[in-house]
């Protein structure tokens, strides 16, 4: 039995609710940081009957003894917080996004190569069973060459649901801009295809003042959908539907090639399509095959795990990185790439879709052109030349709004 990696876990919400799939791939838990006195609560609670450290200040959580850490504090802050954890001799798993600047991706890149340590992203809607399979599809090669791609991932939501994501006005999933949240419906197809994107365009649908769910919970944003449509490494198109608000909760794959397709998504209950045409069908295949994929074989035990099994997958990766060494599964370059589009999609948005760069940070003569580039939506970080959570400007929440949000939103706290 391999000697257990011993793990920190910055973030008591998701990070905490990592530490089973965590434990499974060998990890043990020993410390948890997070400066939410109910959260701290909670996980003191759940862990009453073991030796775990808690700690509310990140400097003094890196001072305790273990060798890696999973980084899920908020999402616009985790590469400064996996930077620091590098520098302090620790393999980092990041949460989504990888950085919340262009300027911040440099810097991440630049970590990981001066410490050596791992960095793996802990994208893991590539790793749902349907995704697996395509990829396993794809990479048989049967299906010839990627052409056209869709990723959606759709996330409608109540006052009552955001209480317990979100902490406020201030709190990141108020005001980050529609497109940023956008690796979970990328990520899947550059795992499947093994393609990186180069350039985006990004278009939203404004802010919908007449959904009645919009106001309470504070949300500043067009979050009802957007579309960042991006040209991959092999000239192949991606439609790529950031987290939106759209009435259709769920997530959908559709990866099109030169000999084939294949697809699942909302309202078929996770079955996969694959289909070809009657000229490219092989002897005896069927035309379009419907089917439940099941896990790979030895990863059965997924199953058992958040997000329909894909969070395993991610431990189980971060694992084997630092057991065996070599590339991680999503490496930084991949973290960077996939976390650019949202970025450089906002840019592209406001200016009604032209055309933007998305970097390969492999690449020193690119990284030079965004070493500076911290251009970003935080409203507390606001000044001329950055941008608001809207294309529309900024939008206000009414008192009445926020009121019935803030009361909602200590009963939570208070209940924890
Ligand atoms: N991959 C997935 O399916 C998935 C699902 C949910 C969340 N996430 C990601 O996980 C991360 C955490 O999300 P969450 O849902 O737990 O909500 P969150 O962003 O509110 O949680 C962040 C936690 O970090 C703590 N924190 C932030 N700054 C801190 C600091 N300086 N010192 C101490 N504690 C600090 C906060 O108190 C909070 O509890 C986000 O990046 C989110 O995008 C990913």
């Amino acid at each position: 039995m391999a000697e257990k990696i011993k793990l920190g876990v910055y973030g008591a919400g998701r990070g905490e609710y990592l530490v089973a799939s965590a434990e499974l791939n060998g990890f043990e838990l020993t410390a948890i940081c997070d400066y939410s006195e109910p959260l701290l609560r909670r996980a003191k609670r759940k862990y009453a009957d073991r030796k775990i450290a808690f700690y509310s200040d990140y400097d003094d959580f890196l001072s305790h003894d273990f060798d890696a850490v999973i980084v899920a504090n908020y999402a616009t802050e985790h590469a400064d917080a996996a930077i620091k954890a590098m520098a302090s001799g620790r393999h980092v798993m990041s949460e989504c996004m990888a950085m919340f600047t262009m300027a911040e991706g440099v810097r991440l890149v630049e970590a990981v190569e001066r410490y050596g340590k791992v960095y793996f992203f802990a994208e893991n809607y590539p790793f749902m069973r349907q995704n697996l399979e395509m990829a396993r599809l794809y990479q048989s090669g049967d299906l010839g060459r990627f052409l056209y791609g869709e990723g959606e991932y759709i996330h409608p939501s109540t006052v009552d649901q955001r209480v317990f994501l979100v902490s406020g006005p201030k709190h990141w999933r108020s005001w980050l801009p529609v497109t940023y949240y956008c690796t979970h419906s990328m990520g899947p197809v550059m795992l499947i295809t093994g393609t990186t994107p180069v350039q985006v365009n990004g278009l939203i649908v404004p802010h919908d003042f007449d959904d009645a769910g919009n106001g309470p919970g504070s949300i500043k944003i067009d979050d009802c959908m957007s579309i960042l449509m991006c040209t991959m490494d092999n000239g192949a198109l991606a439609k790529i539907m950031p987290c939106a608000k759209l009435k259709d909760h769920g997530n959908r794959c559709r990866i099109c090639c030169n000999k084939g397709s294949m697809e699942w998504g909302q309202g078929h209950d996770g079955i996969l399509r694959v289909h070809r045409e009657p000229f490219d069908c092989p002897e005896g295949t069927a035309r379009n095959s419907y089917y439940h994929p099941t896990w790979p074989e030895g990863f059965e035990i997924a199953g058992s795990q958040g997000h329909g099994g894909a969070d395993y997958f991610t431990t189980h990766y971060f694992a084997q990185a630092i057991r065996e060494g070599g590339k991680p599964k999503i490496d930084v370059y991949m973290a960077t790439a996939m976390t650019a589009i949202g970025i450089q999609g906002y840019k592209s948005a406001l200016q009604g879709g032209a055309p933007m760069e998305v970097p390969d940070f492999r690449k020193q003569e690119v990284r030079e052109r965004y070493r500076h580039d911290e251009w970003n939506p935080d409203p507390a970080r606001h000044r001329k030349g950055y941008p608001l959570s809207s294309i529309l400007g900024k939008i206000e929440i009414s008192e009445e709004s926020l009121a019935l949000f803030t009361a909602k939103r200590k009963a939570y706290e208070e209940g924890l």
